[in-house]
C-alpha cells in the first residue's frame, strides 16, 4: 500500500510539473480526485487494512493528497501568471478594417417606378394607397367580377384562409392594383387624377415570365369629357417617356370586366421600331399595358354619376418594362436576392 501511494505521488507530481495549460491541470485533478479517481480507488482498499496499518498509512496518505492538491494549485497560478505576462508583452495594434463598407442602391424595378411616378406627377397625378390584403369585394366584385364568374379565371388568386376572415367579407391577396379603383372613386370627387403602385400576388405557375409576387402601376383619371383620345395620349406619353420618343402606342380591343371599352395597349417594338422581328413575333408591337374606360357600374359604385363623368383606368407591369428595357430574360431574378444580378443596376 505504501508503495502504491509513493508511486502515485511520484507519477502525479511529475505530470503536474509537465502540464502546460489549465485544461491539462483540470484533467489531472479529475484523474486524481474525481469519482473513481486514483485517490478514490486507494481509499476503497483501506477496508482491507488492520487498525495498526491504518495508523501509519492514514497520515501518509493525507499528506500526499495535500501535497498533490497544493501542487496543482501552485501550477495553476504559475500558468495564469505566465499567460498574463505574455499578453502584456504582446504588442497588439488594431488595424482599421480593410473591408469597404457595402453601398446599397434601389432595386431596378423601384428605380423605374420612381421614374414613372415622376412622369405622371408632371401631369398632375397624385399617389393613392391601397392594401395588399383586401376584400374580395374591392378586388373583384365591385369590378364586375362576381363569384363564380368565368372572368375570375383571368386572375389566379391567393385567398386567405377562412380562419382569418372578418365576418363581413372574404379576404385575399390583391391580384392587381385595380383594387385601388373603388377607393379612389369613393374617397374623391372629380376631377380625379390618381395613381397606385405596388405589389400584387397571383397563384402562378412560376416560370421565366410569371411570378407569384410582382409590381403593378395603375392610373385613374376621371373628369367630364374624358375619352379614348385621352387614353391614347396617356399611353403614348408613358411609352415615349420610358422607352423613347420614337415609340408609338396602339390600342386593341381587349376584355376586362371593369372597363368598357377595354383595351390592350401595345407599344411599337423597341427592337425593330415596328418593322417586325423575333421579339415581337413579326407584329411590330409589344403588348405592355391594360386599360379602358371605367365601366359605368364601377363609377356608380364609387358614387360618381356616369351620365356626367367618364374615366380611364390604365395599368402596367413595371417589372415587365424593366425586363424589356434592360434585356432581362427571367422575371424570377427580381425577387431572387441575387446580388450579382442586382448590382448591375
Ligand atoms: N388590372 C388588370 C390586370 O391586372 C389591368 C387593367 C388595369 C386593365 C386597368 C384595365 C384597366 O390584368
Amino acid at each position: 500500500m505504501e508503495e502504491k501511494i509513493s508511486q502515485i505521488q511520484k507519477d502525479y507530481l511529475e505530470k503536474i510539473q509537465k502540464a502546460k495549460t489549465l485544461k491539462e491541470l483540470d484533467e489531472i485533478f479529475l484523474e486524481l480526485f474525481g469519482k473513481n479517481g486514483a485517490v478514490d480507488q486507494l481509499s476503497k482498499q483501506f477496508s482491507t487494512l488492520s487498525q495498526d496499518q491504518l495508523k501509519i498509512i492514514g497520515p501518509t496518505f493525507n499528506q500526499v493528497k495535500q501535497q498533490l492538491e497544493e501542487g496543482i494549485n501552485e501550477k495553476r497560478t504559475n500558468i495564469r501568471e505566465e499567460s498574463y505576462k505574455r499578453l502584456s508583452e504582446e504588442n497588439l495594434t488594431l488595424q482599421p478594417s480593410r473591408l469597404k463598407a457595402r453601398k446599397g442602391h434601389l432595386h431596378p424595378v423601384t428605380q423605374f417606378e420612381q421614374e414613372i411616378v415622376k412622369l405622371f406627377k408632371n401631369l398632375g397625378f397624385v399617389e393613392a394607397d391601397a392594401p395588399h390584403i383586401d376584400t374580395d369585394y374591392n378586388n373583384f366584385e365591385v369590378l364586375n367580377i362576381p363569384e363564380n364568374h368565368p372572368a375570375r379565371d383571368l386572375w389566379d388568386t391567393f385567398y386567405i384562409s377562412s380562419k382569418f376572415q372578418v365576418p363581413s367579407s372574404k379576404l385575399l391577396l390583391r391580384t392587381h392594383t385595380s383594387n385601388s379603383q373603388i377607393r379612389i372613386l369613393k374617397d374623391n370627387t372629380p376631377p380625379i387624377r390618381m395613381m397606385n403602385l405596388g405589389r400584387c400576388f397571383r397563384f402562378e405557375n412560376v416560370d421565366a415570365r410569371h411570378e407569384h409576387t410582382f409590381e403593378q402601376f395603375e392610373i385613374v383619371y376621371v373628369d367630364k369629357g374624358v375619352s379614348m383620345a385621352h387614353l391614347q395620349y396617356l399611353s403614348e406619353y408613358f411609352f415615349k417617356g420610358t422607352l423613347g420618343q420614337d415609340i408609338k402606342a396602339r390600342l386593341r380591343p381587349k376584355y376586362y370586366p371593369f372597363v368598357e371599352p377595354g383595351v390592350g395597349v401595345d407599344a411599337s417594338c423597341v427592337f425593330c421600331k415596328g418593322k417586325g422581328c423575333k421579339v415581337c413575333g413579326q407584329t411590330g408591337f409589344l403588348e405592355l399595358a391594360g386599360a379602358g374606360m371605367i365601366h359605368p357600374d364601377v363609377l356608380k359604385a364609387g358614387g360618381i354619376d356616369p351620365n356626367i363623368y367618364s374615366g380611364i383606368a390604365w395599368g402596367v407591369g413595371p417589372g415587365r418594362m424593366v425586363m424589356l428595357r434592360e434585356g432581362i430574360e427571367d422575371i424570377r431574378l427580381f425577387n431572387s436576392g441575387d446580388l450579382s444580378f442586382l448590382e448591375k443596376y
